[in-house]
C-alpha cells in the first residue's frame, strides 16, 4: 500500500498541534519533520526539542528528515526525541555504513536520501542496510519547489534494483509533488509519498483525502 508523509514545513508552525491532529485524523501514514541546520542546506527549521513535544501528541511514526551536516553528532538525541525513521544524506555522510548502524542502534529505522545530482549507484554497498531510500525531487531546503522531472528516470530504476535484490526497502519521495503528478511518481515505482504545500496550503483534509484516493486508484491498477 502506498503511504502519505504530509511535511508540517508547510505547515502554520504557532499552531503545529491543530495542524498534525488534522492529517492524522484524516488517514495520513506518517509525519515527515524536515530538520535543516543552515549549513548543509540554506535554510533553518527545527531540532530535538520541538520534536520531543510533537512526539508527545503525534500518533503517527514521525519520519526525520535531516538535512544536515554531521548528523551523526545528534542520532541518539534525536531517537530520544522521538524519532521513528531517521534519514540521512549521503552527501553529508563520509562513514555512511557506520551512521546507520548508528541509527539502528538507537532502534529506529534506517533511510538514506539523495539529492537530484546524487547518482543512484552511491547506494551500492548500503541498500541492504536500509529500511528506506529517500528521492528528492527538488534541491533540498525549500518547500514549495518545483518537481524536477529526471526524478522519475531515477525512482523507476532504484524500484528494478530493489525487485532484483528481492528487498522490501520503501521508495520515499520528497519535494514538489501534488495531486497532478503523484500518479507519475507512483508508477514509476515510489511508495512513501512526501507532500508539504500541497497539503498545507490547501486545505488539509481535502487534500489528504484526494491523495488517499489516488493511492487506492493507483492500487487497483
Ligand atoms: C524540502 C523538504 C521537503 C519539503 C517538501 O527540502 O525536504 O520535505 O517540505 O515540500 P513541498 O511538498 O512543498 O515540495
Ligand atoms: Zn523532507
Amino acid at each position: 500500500m502506498i503511504k502519505l508523509a504530509p511535511s508540517i514545513l508547510a505547515a502554520d508552525f504557532a499552531r503545529l498541534k491543530e495542524e498534525i491532529e488534522v492529517v492524522e485524523k484524516v488517514g495520513c501514514d506518517y509525519i515527515h519533520i524536515d530538520v535543516m541546520d543552515g549549513h548543509f542546506v540554506p535554510n533553518l527549521t527545527l531540532g530535538p526539542p520541538v520534536l520531543q513535544s510533537i512526539s508527545k501528541y503525534a500518533t503517527k511514526p514521525l519520519d526525520v528528515h535531516l538535512m544536515m551536516t554531521e548528523p551523526e553528532k545528534y542520532i541518539e538525541l534525536f531517537a530520544k526525541a522521538g524519532a521513528d525513521i531517521l534519514t540521512v544524506h549521503i552527501e553529508t555522510c563520509p562513514h555512511l555504513h557506520r551512521t546507520i548502524q548508528q541509527i539502528r542502534n538507537a532502534n529506529v529505522k534506517a533511510a538514506v536520501a539523495l539529492n537530484p545530482a546524487t547518482p543512484l549507484h552511491t547506494l551500492e554497498c548500503i541498500i541492504e542496510e536500509l529500511d528506506m531510500v529517500l528521492i528528492m525531487s527538488v534541491n533540498p531546503g525549500f518547500g514549495g519547489q518545483k518537481f524536477i522531472p529526471s526524478s522519475l528516470v531515477k525512482i523507476q530504476q532504484l524500484r528494478q534494483e530493489i525487485e532484483r535484490r528481492g528487498l522490501k526497502t520503501m521508495i520515499q519521495v520528497d519535494g514538489g509533488i501534488d495531486l497532478g503528478n503523484v500518479e507519475s511518481v507512483i508508477q514509476a515505482g515510489a511508495n512513501v509519498i512526501v507532500a508539504g504545500s500541497a497539503i498545507y496550503n490547501h486545505d488539509p483534509v481535502t487534500s489528504v483525502q484526494q491523495f488517499k484516493q489516488i493511492f487506492k486508484n493507483e492500487a487497483r491498477k
